[in-house]
């Protein structure tokens, strides 16, 4: 048994199966058995509906149904690319890198399927060029692919073609940011682009585009497979299925678990992840990077689903949990938060641009001893004229270190105050 909430990996087979990433070694285990289905005995519309009614959602982050997405591509345009979201940039996220390090067949099968689904002859992976090595293996796979006949002209002998390509970028944060990366992916400066349109209607260059996210195409060949109702049995309702949490910080057992949606947080830090390695109080938890707001103590029974988190104001994202004993001074942690933010913001808007840089610059005043009680409430001051200004969520996510931890843990600033 894997863990209490799961019987065997759907996800993280590698964990189960040693050596899956060869591609003999993943076919005989029932691999490529959902393209086979889905080439042979289903239609593209089919395949869609199929992802639809399983209600997958995304898991790059924003949580958008998946079989939704696809069934916005217009049907007479062409082409239609796929675009896959490899970037992972998000600080405490390395879920796909284990995907694609690991159990890369699984990704590349379900590249395939959402590509017959959509009508895409071309699909393309977006990675992060400093993570380099996670792509080898991925290449490797890709090459194996395109030898037993399941890329390239008519595969599995059928009418079905296509081709994969990969892309590493030269790694920015923005770049995992859907238009980014299609500026980005096309040789421009990776900034977001306005939508409308959206990438269905002009995406890669100015095509239909589907964009998902790594770990989102890996579910789709078990739920091709196995069948929606099979894959609603996990989850809850409106969060249903398998998910991967990245888990790091102060725990004793870090690391990658798969389980169900809707699994308590408590589970997977104090059974999954030994509690702290220092055995002392946990303070707080990000749960989603440095991109959502901090968890406190009262919420650490949350479920673990896109629902569940938002009742307690936060969001799940891309679910990867940073836990910090109570030794962490909870300034210097958003200190660093803002930093980032202020590094990775692209510039084009002036409350990202502009209000990362005085959130630093107000942040190190206070740290520095320099500070006065009116600098914290200048803080808040300063996130209140980004939110809601900016071109894109990477704005609005920065204020969320700086909210969360004046809220909850104020005293870790006021400390510094002595003027
Ligand atoms: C600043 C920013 C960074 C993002 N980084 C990533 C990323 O690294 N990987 C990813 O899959 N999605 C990332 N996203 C979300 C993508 O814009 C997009 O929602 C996702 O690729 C869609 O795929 P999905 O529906 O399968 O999740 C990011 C979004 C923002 C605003
Ligand atoms: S919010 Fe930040 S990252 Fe997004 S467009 Fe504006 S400057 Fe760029």
């Amino acid at each position: 048994m894997t863990n209490k909430y799961l019987d065997k990996h759907v996800l993280l087979r590698n964990k189960d199966i040693p050596n899956i990433r060869d591609i003999n070694v993943y076919i005989a285990h029932g691999g490529y058995d959902a393209l086979k289905k889905a080439l042979t005995v289903m239609n593209p519309g089919e395949v869609t509906q199929v992802v639809k009614t399983a209600n997958l959602r995304g898991r790059g982050g924003a949580g958008f149904p998946a079989g939704v997405k696809w069934s916005f591509i217009p049907p007479n345009v062409k082409p239609v690319y796929v675009v896959v979201n490899a970037d992972e940039s998000e600080p405490g996220t390395f879920k796909d890198r284990e995907l694609m390090g690991e159990n890369p067949h699984q990704v590349i099968e379900g590249i395939i399927l959402c590509a017959f689904a959509v009508g895409a002859e071309r699909a393309y992976i977006y990675g992060r060029g400093e993570f380099k090595n996670t792509f080898v293996p991925l290449k490797k796979a890709i090459d194996e692919a395109y030898n037993n006949g399941l890329l390239g002209k008519n595969i599995m002998n059928t009418d079905f073609s296509m081709d994969i390509f990969l892309h590493l970028g030269a790694g920015a944060y923005i770049c995992g940011e859907e238009t980014a990366l299609l500026n980005s992916l096309e040789g421009y400066m990776g900034q977001p682009r306005s939508r409308p349109p959206f990438p269905a209607a002009e995406g890669l260059y100015a095509k239909p585009t589907v964009i998902n996210n790594v770990e989102t195409l890996s579910n789709v060949p078990p739920i091709i497979l196995n069948g929606s109702d099979w894959y609603r049995r996990y989850g809850t309702e409106r969060s249903p299925g398998i998910k991967i949490f990245s888990l790091s910080g102060h725990v004793k057992n870090p690391g990658n678990y798969e389980l169900p949606l809707g699994a308590p947080l408590r589970y997977l830090i104090e059974e999954l992840g030994g509690g702290t390695m220092s055995g002392l109080p946990i303070k707080g938890i990000l749960p989603a990077g440095a991109s959502a707001p901090m968890i406190p103590p009262e919420h650490f029974d949350v479920m673990m689903d896109y629902e569940s988190m938002a009742e307690a104001n936060t969001t799940l994202g891309s679910a990867s949990f940073i836990v910090m004993d109570e030794t962490v001074d909870m300034a210097w942690a958003a200190e660093k938060m803002v930093h980032f933010f202020k590094h990775e913001s692209c510039g084009k808007c002036s409350p990202c641009r502009e209000g990362n840089y005085w959130l630093e610059q107000v942040m190190h005043r206070i740290r520095s001893g320099k500070g006065t009680s009116f600098d914290i409430d200048l803080l808040t001051k300063i996130t209140h004229q980004m939110t809601d200004n900016c071109f894109c969520p990477l704005g609005e996510f920065a204020v969320n270190p700086i909210n969360a931890t004046i809220k909850h843990f104020r005293s870790d600033y006021e400390k510094y105050i002595t003027l």
